[in-house]
């Protein structure tokens, strides 16, 4: 006869569970306010540390690197090409927004970064920018070029269902990024922030 019931032995094990879930929990909150900051549109402590260098291939199949867009500031989105929703409405935002600025757009470059690799080739990338703004420049590259430029930017991706499908969906944060002439963190927006309030946000930092 066992000293330990099985009952006995779920209440633990759903003990540590609970206390396991609730570590991640707290783990995430804290990592999530520093990301986001108390506001959510006053950069916060964590988010000087937004961005860094990047090394990636656009549509025409050339190296892109950060550095080449200094004295312009960059608003920059990272998603894939097959998504079905939230990246083409965030990407029509940037793009509306933009349209709001004007001849001031000119001094904003719009960047589309590929966190699906495998599936979006420069070419795929370089088509798809082009029913967004004009001048949207779409880049990809080898998964530890997108991983080491998703990874400077905070960014979350992961690929969701049964890999072994053809068709597959990715898990990604969806946060557009303004970056300064200088190539530092000015803001993020959050997805579901309007074109207008986009527009009005980087008008004041122009
Ligand atoms: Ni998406």
């Amino acid at each position: 006869m066992s000293s330990r019931s099985p009952i006995r032995t779920w209440i633990v094990f759903g003990a540590l569970g609970l206390a396991a879930l609730l570590a991640v929990g707290i783990a995430g909150y804290a990592v999530m306010g520093l990301l986001v900051g108390r506001d959510g549109a006053t950069p916060g402590m964590g988010e000087a540390l937004v961005g860094g260098p990047f090394e990636l291939i656009d549509g025409e199949g050339r190296t892109r690197t950060d550095a080449e867009f200094r004295g312009r500031y960059m608003l920059i989105y990272f998603g894939y090409t097959y998504c079905p929703d939230v990246c083409p409405t965030e990407l029509q935002n940037m793009t509306n927004a933009l349209d709001r600025l004007g001849d001031d757009a000119a001094e904003v470059r719009p960047i589309f970064i590929s966190i699906d690799p495998e599936r979006d080739t420069p070419e795929v990338v370089g088509s798809y920018v082009d029913h967004f703004y004009p001048g949207m420049v779409g880049l990809t590259g080898s998964p530890e070029a997108v991983a080491k430029a998703a990874k400077a930017y905070r960014v979350y991706y992961r690929r969701a269902d049964d890999p072994k499908a053809s068709e597959y969906l990715m898990d990604h944060s969806s946060i557009v990024y303004l970056m300064g002439p200088d190539g530092k963190f000015l803001t993020h927006f959050s997805y579901g922030t309007s074109d207008e309030e986009m527009a009005a946000t980087i008008r004041k930092f122009l």
